[in-house]
């Protein structure tokens, strides 16, 4: 496995690949569900590319960015294990030099959930990523659905800027007790790393009450924020039900596939999870293409 930290490196390391390329964009501190991307990157193409980049312009000033857990040469050893082919490392520098001035920014799916919660958030995502895609030239591209509102924002950016490239969604992984697998668990303290199963039960239960016939949103709202209740520890940020292409708030009733995201605190620690609805569909894939949008 060869690890580079500069542009000429990656691009001389790039253009001796042969084959198809599948790259996997990180930002670190990585855990089953980074490595279920490059397994599935694995199967599906010759070479496989990782990054590992904590990309500070997807911060906000209140989101402490000196703290985001890392650990490089735990994550190389684990990738190694993976016989991924490369690792790009690139520091803050190399990415945003001095008067680094031109951003990409997708303006309607990025507003609302965590581009409202997160303002800025996605105009750094999909400026790094648009600048990795460059870089690599990958012919398929993995995020998690976890990130579900960046996952649409990046097939969004990836139609509309034609890149050439399948941009796959793979299914969140899960903790037993059903905790969507996060970097940022590990702020956890055991008592709130307990209680964060209760996010996966009320999304469950939404499912439920939706696979019994409820298309009322805020009917489904109130059911999540009775689970949601039964847990002291956990303070509701937002809980959204979205239209799953649009990400438009569906206010009434529908029957659009949709997508319910919640994201709670946890002593401080923001956690997010989702899930679709119906619950036959596992992630956007397929959705975003059938339904003609993002
Ligand atoms: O999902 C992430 O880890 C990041 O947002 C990404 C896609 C690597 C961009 O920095």
């Amino acid at each position: 496995m060869d690890v580079v930290d500069t542009i000429d490196a990656l691009r001389q390391a790039r253009q001796q690949m042969k084959g198809t390329v599948g790259l996997v964009p990180t930002m670190g501190a990585l855990h089953d569900g980074h490595l279920a991307l490059v397994r599935q990157a694995k199967a599906e193409n010759d070479v496989v590319i990782v990054s590992i980049f904590v990309n500070p312009t997807q911060f906000n000033p209140n989101e402490d960015l000196s703290k985001y857990p890392r650990d490089i040469p735990h994550d190389l050893e684990l990738l190694r294990q993976e016989d991924v082919d490369l690792v790009f490392t690139p520091t803050p520098e190399l990415i945003y030099p001095e008067g680094f001035q031109t951003w990409v920014n997708v303006e309607q799916v990025s507003q609302g959930l965590e581009g409202e919660r997160r303002p800025g958030h996605f105009r750094g995502v999909t400026t790094v990523v648009a600048k990795l895609f460059n870089l690599t030239q990958p012919k398929r591209a993995y995020f998690g659905q976890k990130d579900a509102q960046q996952a649409v924002v990046i097939k969004r950016m990836t139609r509309d800027l034609n890149f050439p490239i399948v941009i796959r969604i793979c299914p969140t992984v899960r903790e037993p007790d059903g905790l969507a697998m996060s970097s940022r668990n590990v702020y956890l303290n055991p008592e709130h790393r307990a209680a964060a199963a209760v996010i996966r039960r009320a999304l469950l239960a939404a499912s439920s009450a939706y696979e019994n016939g409820e298309r009322n949103a805020d009917d489904i709202r109130i059911v999540i924020e009775h689970v949601l209740e039964t847990e002291p520890l956990v303070e509701v940020d937002y809980i959204s039900i979205a239209n799953a292409v649009t990400l438009h708030e569906i206010e009434i009733q529908t029957d659009d596939p949709l997508l319910i995201s919640l994201v709670v605190n946890m002593g401080g620690t923001h956690l997010l999870d989702n899930i679709l609805l119906p619950a036959a569909h596992n992630t956007i894939d397929g959705l975003t293409d059938t339904l003609g949008g993002a």
